[in-house]
């Protein structure tokens, strides 16, 4: 079983109510915060922890920041998460360091260079979870109006792999060649120009970084629509899914397998991790208190703000009595299509929606003692719907202490969990082949 740690460098990660705990330090600016958590998940064994990441405030909602930023919502403050990476890299080990970057905002040439950086001053554990973007308000800052169509972000995304691909084999693994006493830095027939010309980009290439001890970093996504699928199936090496029930879970996964098998790669050539949110407690009714407490410090508007976001849709005009089926997105068509699906029939309506998505987006809970956790993840992988998960706390650090402390110990006792590291990158950690042309 694979686990990664679900993290944003902001106030709230799915859950809204994250910075409102009164228990809670509201230290998340600082790098103290993102330190505790990363040694809780090393200590844990966690194969590695990730940065989601957007490039806008959420104003989607009303045409306006007013309602995200007064709530707090998933946009209303995110840190760039590739320094705090670098920082943590010196103070861990052996823990994957996964950071989101978007092919829609960026150029393959600074992605190449910023990972093959991290995966160098890391010792072999960078991972990048590529996306695509979602709204206008990136677009708007990035003079890039209006957002590309949805499919057409996987188009340039396409190239934006070739590009960036090429761009980590540009040096061969034993180009860096050191020779101190005849003064040769490198065999300049091991690293190649690219001369890349494509719809998209330009790029000349070499790379000016030496490939990393990965070879490529750990590729990451989690489009969900069936161009995502297909997009993920082509690149990926691990795949996040956030779906809200088993049978979701087994029919994403189901999906993901054909779209390997339509690539030519086997059904283990990308680990698939369904996103879940523990709420542990010494008894369920103390975890049932626990996630009451938490539910309790959600306000449905600050939901609304960030749905608004991740659909590039105001909800605003809507009564919130009108039901989600109205609801139609050009941003991720994979969570708007899980969300009509969540009621299983039964229509739910905008009010609804904005409580689901700021108690957690939809990740499906898991609630009660160590052992209830550790049981219902040990099914869902034995059912054959996921190879691990993505752990996304409603409490920080307390999610990821109760989880490491109560729930790990179970796992690894089952034998479904490793007792200790076993090798150094993260690669190793997943047990994928290294990234060689
Ligand atoms: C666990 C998880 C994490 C994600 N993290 C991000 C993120 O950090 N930034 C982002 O723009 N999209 C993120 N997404 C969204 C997807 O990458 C994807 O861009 C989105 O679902 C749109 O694709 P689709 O229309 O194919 O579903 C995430 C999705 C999941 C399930």
């Amino acid at each position: 079983m694979h686990l990664c740690g679900f993290l944003i460098a902001g106030p709230v990660v799915h859950s809204h109510a994250i910075w409102r705990n009164p228990k809670h330090t509201t230290d998340f600016l600082s790098l103290e915060h993102y330190t505790r958590i990363a040694k809780v998940l090393e200590r844990g064994r966690f194969d590695f922890m990730f940065f989601a990441d957007r490039l806008a405030i959420a104003d989607r909602y009303g045409a306006s920041h007013v309602t995200g930023i007064r709530h707090g919502d998933q946009d209303a403050t995110r840190m760039d998460p590739m320094p705090i990476l670098g920082a943590l890299a010196a103070v861990t080990s052996r823990i994957g360091l996964g950071a989101t970057r978007s092919t829609t905002y960026d150029a393959p040439y600074n992605i190449a260079r910023e990972f093959a950086t991290l995966d160098h001053i890391s010792a072999g554990r960078a991972a990048w979870n590529v996306v695509t973007s979602m709204n206008d308000g990136e677009a708007l800052n990035y003079g890039n109006v209006p957002h590309l169509g949805h499919d057409e972000r996987y188009d340039r995304a396409d190239e934006f792999m070739e590009v960036a691909f090429k761009l980590w084999d540009s040096w061969e693994p034993d180009a860096l060649v050191l020779d101190r006493a005849r003064g040769i830095y490198a065999d300049p027939s091991k690293v190649h120009y690219l001369n890349h010309s494509g719809k998209w980009f330009q790029s000349r290439g070499p790379l000016n970084i030496p490939r990393g001890p990965q070879g490529r970093p750990v590729v990451i996504q989690a489009g969900s629509s069936g161009r995502g699928k297909a997009f993920a199936a082509r690149w990926s090496e691990v795949i996040f899914a956030l779906q809200p029930n088993m049978e979701r879970m087994h029919k994403f996964t189901a999906e993901v397998h054909a779209a390997l098998a339509q690539q030519g790669r086997p059904a283990d050539a990308s680990r698939i991790l369904m996103a879940i949110m523990p709420f542990i407690g010494e008894s369920r009714a103390e975890a049932e208190e626990k996630r009451d407490l938490h539910d309790s410090l959600v306000d449905p508007l600050v939901g609304l703000s960030t749905l608004g976001a991740h659909a590039n849709a105001d909800f605003s005009a809507l009564p919130l009595d009108e039901s989600v089926e109205s609801v139609t997105s050009s941003g991720s068509q994979g969570n708007i299509n899980a969300l009509k699906s969540i009621a299983a029939g039964e229509p739910i309506s905008i009010a609804d929606a904005g409580r689901i998505y700021g108690r957690g987006v939809m990740c499906p809970r898991l609630v009660g003692t160590a052992k209830d956790v550790a049981d219902e993840m040990a099914d869902i992988v034995a059912s054959g719907a996921a190879d691990g998960f993505v752990v996304s706390p409603a409490f920080l650090p307390d999610t990821f202490e109760d989880f490491v402390d109560g729930v790990v110990p179970i796992l690894q006792d089952k034998g479904l969990f490793r007792r200790d590291y076993a090798g150094v990158t993260l690669r190793d950690h997943l047990g994928i082949a290294d990234g060689t042309a």
